[in-house]
């Protein structure tokens, strides 16, 4: 399969349980194509219907056990303790904040209790907003600590940021042209009840 998993979904796939996972905004659903190999299964959603067109046929492709939905991912209800991992790469940016506030708590109610949420974000503190081009439908640019606040009734597996040019981002879409973002990595997992 010629398609690469995002470097913060490769980098947790061990400790990611059997069972289901999430995608938010999955686009061509390269980390749930990766993450379905070891034998999750997995639900993807994105607005673009192109998107799901695309990542259907992926599945049917290779015969994956995953489905995809058209959605806007604000109008989401998700069941309780359902998924082993949430992944939200590249999407969060599209929601205003308080959007990302209650899709936060909707996240940690899906979770089940040891299940990890991988997110990677844009930030501003490096100033890559100046030097970008073509965000405008970015409605939040993150902070350092944003995201240890909006989940902090998680546990902090993994937290790294890096200013990096779009051709060496993880999955190497380069959407925009060349630019420079500031990336964040982040990884939280649900309190397990004691
Ligand atoms: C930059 S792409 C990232 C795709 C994928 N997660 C990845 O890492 O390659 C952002 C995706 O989010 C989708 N998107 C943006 N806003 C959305 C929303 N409110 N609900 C669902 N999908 C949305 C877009 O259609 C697009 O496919």
């Amino acid at each position: 399969m010629d398609l690469q998993a995002s470097q913060i979904v490769q980098l947790f796939d061990k400790r990611i349980a059997k069972g289901l996972v999430l995608d938010l905004g999955m686009g061509n659903a390269h980390d749930l194509a990766f993450l379905s190999k070891a034998g999750r299964e997995g639900i993807g959603y994105d607005k673009d219907p192109k998107c799901v067109i695309n990542a259907k046929a992926i599945a049917q492709r290779y015969n994956l056990p995953i489905t995809f939905e058209v959605s806007d991912i604000r109008n989401l209800n998700f069941p309780t303790n359902k998924f082993v991992a949430v992944i939200a790469v590249n999407i969060l940016n599209y929601l205003k904040k308080v959007e990302i506030d209650r899709l936060a708590k909707k996240i940690v109610q899906a979770l089940v209790p040891g299940g990890l949420v991988i997110i990677q974000a844009f930030n501003l503190d490096d100033n890559s907003a100046t030097k970008s081009n073509g965000f405008d439908s970015f409605k939040y640019w993150f902070k350092s600590e944003d995201l240890q606040k909006v989940f902090s009734q998680m546990d902090l597996l993994y937290y790294a940021y890096q200013v990096c040019r779009s051709d060496c981002l993880p999955s190497k879409i380069n959407m925009h042209g060349d630019q420079y973002r500031g990336t964040i990595s982040f990884v939280s997992q649900k309190r397990r009840v004691l």
